[in-house]
């Protein structure tokens, strides 16, 4: 349709408001309630404007556009209106902006200036609102506060959890918690964006520098394997924030608390920011020459009894090359996944783990079944689009699960199970609830991460793809780390060249560890205490072999007391390359800030070391390979089929279930203090409820023919039957590993 905006014609679509069509056409109306991913309240009144033939000046984020309509986004009648709104507006907001963290972003002080008069009818006191404590990440400033209402309709409508509403009437209201909680959503952080004033801010940010100092980067996260899309905030060389840089695929206009405060950990103090050698049993300085020349020796003397481990969260080009020295020099014994103890599914994986359908289209599919992943916390971005389906399209959501945790949107079934029994219930699909699931429908399984920490994954594995099949279900596995497909496609596998090709040197056909012992161990941006399925063999290990070469960014104990020598690494902002996410996009990241110190980014010493045994290969080069292999991977489906598995065993053993913490998932997140002090720092061992522990009762588990005895928090659980549940969300002291294996309870 055709309407006028300031005299000019332009085109409109039927169905859209007014500011739709102006923001399209980049023409400025203000505005405060309104905000395009919420819905439209039409309070605020900020956005009048002029139509003509309409008695009064109309919102323009409500009133939709006709066939001819005239509007005047400027003019005595528009600007009359909008100056009254904001003379209303600032009658109760303090006037501090000096000291106002929002102050050179507010968009109050923005429509103020463009808007608003220098005079006021007003000189009654203003009121005050006492601040609230709403959690570790969050501040408040309530007395700022302009009722716009975003922030309560984003916990509805986006988050999924109704946490701050509005109470009171009129000169009463009030935003608050309800029963004065605080936020618990993983995507709370939002509400900071969101607030047009500085109500809302972000605490780890709060009086650290001016908004006008700062400088904007562009990088992705480095905490899911989804690769939401981020804006850093350096001021000196230093991150003061992350904000969400909009992605129609990914990350929509959100971000994760994960993703928004996770470059916390990156000050830690246990930042190793020196090149270190072992002498007489300590950590000394070394100089980097000196680490390339004894590396390359080290590698040529031990080749090929080495054992290289690496975290998914390497960038493809780390990968790449690492693997690449490695096996020119004999090393076979190259792995990424640490935290996994059942490997018997890897000759049938495909090539890379996938989402196997784009993330957008979960909008369409009719049914989606969960299983064994907690998808508000472990992957709150995904949590979005799926309220988005059950709300447009109706769509089913199934949650098969080892523990009791709650969703932020609706499910239709929810059913608890024990590992083994979760087998079961894939297995026996005709004679349950998962019966209604037809062939005819758009299915769609979501494998969480979970599943590969588990003695039965493969099993796990075999029954869900073989569901996925019978039923024409698509079949999606998420990773457990940034870069896990990237991992897989660049041959952090032992069995695998990069792109998937099979290795001709891989003999180990009884493969039961991802770090076999050997006498030389090479480990990657991995923390020994918290990154394997079993600590406890890894420290051994460590302990037994004749060398130990650790590439790291944070000191631990094992770290100190086990490496022979340790290369300073950067941490993913202070590093550039790319990552491969789970919808198959290879996404750059540039170093947002320097490295400290002599910290450097691990390309850097790869390339070194590379150089030192007589290998040059140039990033050039590396980059064109890698865009190679990726052009070459091809992916039917994601099934993963195992013939000859074993049955389950009988409800016979009690079973160990370490809850997955993505909060700290990384070294980097691990050292994050604020995240570590919400809600989900929750530490605990539940029993099944027929053990009838009791809070003073001693329990001591035997694992590996080691006793560890458990000091936490313990809960009862009447589901999942035959399972201990463990949960440690921060860095604790008892270290169990989560491979799940048979214990006994003294
Ligand atoms: S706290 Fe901020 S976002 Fe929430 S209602 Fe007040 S002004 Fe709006
Ligand atoms: S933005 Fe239109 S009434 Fe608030």
């Amino acid at each position: 349709m055709e309407i006028f905006i300031n005299d000019n014609k332009h085109e409109a679509f039927d169905n859209e408001t007014i500011i739709q069509v102006t923001d399209r056409l980049n023409i400025h109306i203000p505005r405060f309630c309104y905000h395009k991913r919420l819905s439209i309240v039409a309070s605020c009144r900020m956005c009048l404007i002029e139509v003509e033939g309409a008695k009064f000046p109309q919102p323009a984020c409500s009133t939709l556009v006709r066939e001819g309509m005239k509007i005047k986004t400027t003019g005595s009648v528009t600007e009359d209106a909008q100056k009254s709104t904001m003379e209303f507006l600032l009658i109760n907001h303090p006037l501090d902006c000096p000291v106002c963290d929002q102050a050179g972003e507010c968009e109050l002080q923005d429509v103020s200036l463009d808007h608003g008069d220098y005079k006021s009818n007003y000189n009654e006191m203003k009121r005050t609102v006492i601040d609230k404590d709403i959690g570790s990440l969050v501040s408040t400033e309530m007395t700022r506060c302009i009722h716009c209402s975003r922030c309560v309709r984003f916990g509805e409508e986006v988050a999924g959890i109704k946490e701050l509403g509005m109470t009171g009437r009129g000169e009463k209201t009030k935003i608050e918690t309800f029963v004065n909680q605080s936020l618990t959503s993983e995507l709370s952080g939002n509400v900071i964006d969101l607030c047009p004033v500085g109500a809302l801010n972000n605490n780890l940010y709060k009086y650290s520098a001016r908004t006008w100092d700062l400088e904007q980067k562009n990088s992705i996260s480095f905490n899911d394997c989804l690769g939401s899309n981020i804006y850093y905030h350096i001021y000196k060389n230093s991150i003061k924030r992350a904000v969400p840089k909009e992605n129609e695929q990914i990350n929509l206009s959100w971000l994760s608390d994960r993703d928004r405060f996770g470059h916390e950990g990156i000050e830690s103090n246990e930042r190793i920011l020196l090149p270190m050698i072992k002498e007489n049993n300590k950590l000394i300085q070394s100089d980097l020459n000196s680490l390339y020349s004894i590396t390359a020796e080290k590698i040529k003397e031990f080749s090929p009894n080495t054992t290289a481990i690496m975290s998914a969260q390497s960038s493809c080009e780390e990968m790449y090359l690492y693997q690449k020295i490695l096996r020119e020099n004999g090393i076979t014994n190259i792995d990424h996944r640490t935290k996994e103890c059942d490997f018997r599914y890897q000759e049938n994986y495909p090539v890379i783990p996938s989402f196997d359908i784009k993330i957008n289209d979960l909008a369409k599919m009719d049914n989606i079944i969960l299983v064994n992943t907690n998808i508000s916390k472990e992957f709150p971005i995904l949590s979005i689009y799926l309220r988005n389906a059950i709300k447009n399209n109706s769509t089913n959501v199934f949650s098969l699960a080892t523990y009791n945790y709650s969703e932020n949107f609706d499910t239709n079934i929810n059913e608890i199970f024990s590992p083994t029994d979760l087998v079961r219930y894939l297995r026996d699909s005709a004679n349950n609830q998962l019966a209604s699931i037809e062939s005819n429908h758009k299915n769609l399984i979501i494998l969480g991460p979970s599943s590969t920490h588990l003695k039965n994954y493969t099993e796990i594995l075999n029954s869900t793809s073989n569901f996925a099949k019978l039923t024409n279900s698509k079949l999606a596995l998420l990773g457990d780390l940034s870069n896990s497909s990237g991992a897989w496609a660049m041959g952090i596998i032992p069995h695998r060249l990069p792109g998937g090709i099979q290795c001709d040197k891989y003999k180990e056909k009884n493969y039961v560890s991802a770090y076999p012992s050997n006498d030389m161990f090479i480990v990657y941006n991995l923390e020994p205490e918290y990154d394997f399925s079993n600590d406890i063999e890894i420290l051994d290990k460590l302990k037994k072999s004749k060398y130990n070469i650790f590439f790291s960014s944070y000191i631990t104990d094992a770290i100190e007391k086990y490496a022979d020598i340790v290369f300073p690494l950067a941490v993913q902002q202070e590093s550039t390359g790319t990552h491969l996410n789970t919808n198959k996009q290879l996404q750059k990241s540039e170093a947002v800030i320097l490295p400290k110190e002599k910290a450097k980014p691990g390309l850097d010493f790869l390339h070194n070391i590379s150089k030192a045994l007589g290998l040059d290969i140039s990033n050039k080069q590396i980059s064109q390979d890698i865009s190679k292999i990726l052009s070459s991977i091809n992916i039917t489906d994601n099934y993963v089929i195992t013939e000859n598995l074993r049955v389950p065993k009988e409800k016979d053993i009690l079973e160990k279930y370490i809850i997955r913490s993505p909060n700290t998932n990384n070294p980097t997140l691990r050292r994050c203090e604020s995240l570590l002090n919400t809600h989900d720092a929750d530490n605990f061992m539940s029993l099944p409820m027929d053990m009838n522990i009791t809070e003073d009762k001693k329990v001591t588990l035997t694992e590996h023919s080691k006793q560890i005895k458990i000091n936490t928090n313990i809960k009862t659980h009447s589901k999942p039957e035959n399972t201990i549940l463990l949960k440690f969300s921060g860095r604790y002291k008892q270290k169990l590993g989560s491979c799940n294996s048979v214990i006994d309870i003294e």
